[in-house]
């Protein structure tokens, strides 16, 4: 991995995130592996690649060098003749929308409604406002490394029920599902402290707003409750904010990093995202101590 070792990873924040410099990532694509990618990726949590030019088929190279690529429910909005790539637009061509643009708002870590949720989240900006649209990260880790003993021992035990379709029925003016959409994606329960597979690193694990029920506890209404103030709480801790410029590439570890897109003038700007996603594990459980 000669080509990686120049690379230069700057900490971004005192919470998260690595800017790296001296890197081309096409030229990383050709060298048929992601191990430095997989280090840095959990040391930092998230890795920012500015002034990157990539075709469609290098982003799904780079996909697919970090593990199987995981399509989105929503194959309407697909880049046409790769399902890998998931457009988020509020551009319309034809009268018609050329991506998702209601995607991504509200804090989230991506697809937790998922058996497997995403392990990584790849973006790259084709066309990004100059004004807004900012994407905000937030450490789970660093939160539940805040978090005293004793809370941490109680929430071990306990683990969040997901629902996809309680998630898309707060999209106002969205098309129904399909059956064959709704069939993909029942509901499911991750724990809330999760080990990461390869790091070891134990985490506090929320989903967002598809998260809708605490199970394994005795006080459910309070735990919910509860869940969503240490949620709220690393939004505000823990943060970093990224200020897009064209052609910028973000790589992600979903498994202890929530994010979520800001507004921006819709009528007036377009934005152009390609968005892909890699399947990760069933979420590991903590050990109950
Ligand atoms: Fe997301």
């Amino acid at each position: 991995m000669a080509y990686a070792s120049c690379a230069n990873f700057q900490p971004l924040s005192n919470s998260l995130g690595a800017g790296v410099t001296n890197f081309d990532v096409k030229h990383y694509i050709k060298s048929g592996s992601a191990e430095k990618f997989h280090d840095e990726l959990c040391e930092y949590q998230l890795l920012c690649f500015r002034n990157q030019e990539l075709a469609s088929c290098d982003l799904i190279s780079l996909t697919k060098l970090l593990g199987p690529p995981l399509p989105h429910v929503l194959q309407q909005y697909s880049l046409s003749g790769s399902p890998e790539i998931y457009v988020l637009s509020n551009i319309v061509e034809n009268e018609k929308p050329i991506g998702n643009p209601r995607e991504g708002f509200g804090w989230h870590t991506d697809l937790a409604y998922m058996q497997k949720p995403a392990a990584y989240t790849i973006l790259y900006g084709v066309e990004v406002p100059e004004v807004g649209a900012d994407t905000l990260f937030a450490s789970l880790y660093k939160m539940w490394d805040w978090m005293a003993d004793d809370e941490k021992s109680y929430i071990r035990k306990l683990r969040g029920r997901y629902s996809y379709l309680k998630l898309y029925e707060q999209r106002e003016n969205a098309e129904p599902l399909t059956e064959a959409q709704k069939q993909r994606t029942p509901d499911v329960t991750h724990p809330f402290a999760r080990i990461h597979p390869k790091s070891g690193r134990e985490g506090l694990y929320i989903g967002g707003d598809d998260f809708v029920a605490v199970e394994g506890s005795n006080k459910p209404e309070h735990d919910f409750n509860r869940i969503w103030s240490l949620f709220h709480d690393t939004t505000v801790r823990f943060h970093y904010n990224h200020k897009w410029q064209p052609n910028d590439l973000l790589i992600w570890d979903n498994r202890g990093l929530i994010h979520t897109a800001t507004d921006y003038d819709t009528k007036n700007s377009r934005r152009l995202i390609w968005r892909t996603s890699v399947e990760g594990e069933e979420p590991i459980a903590s050990k109950v101590k």
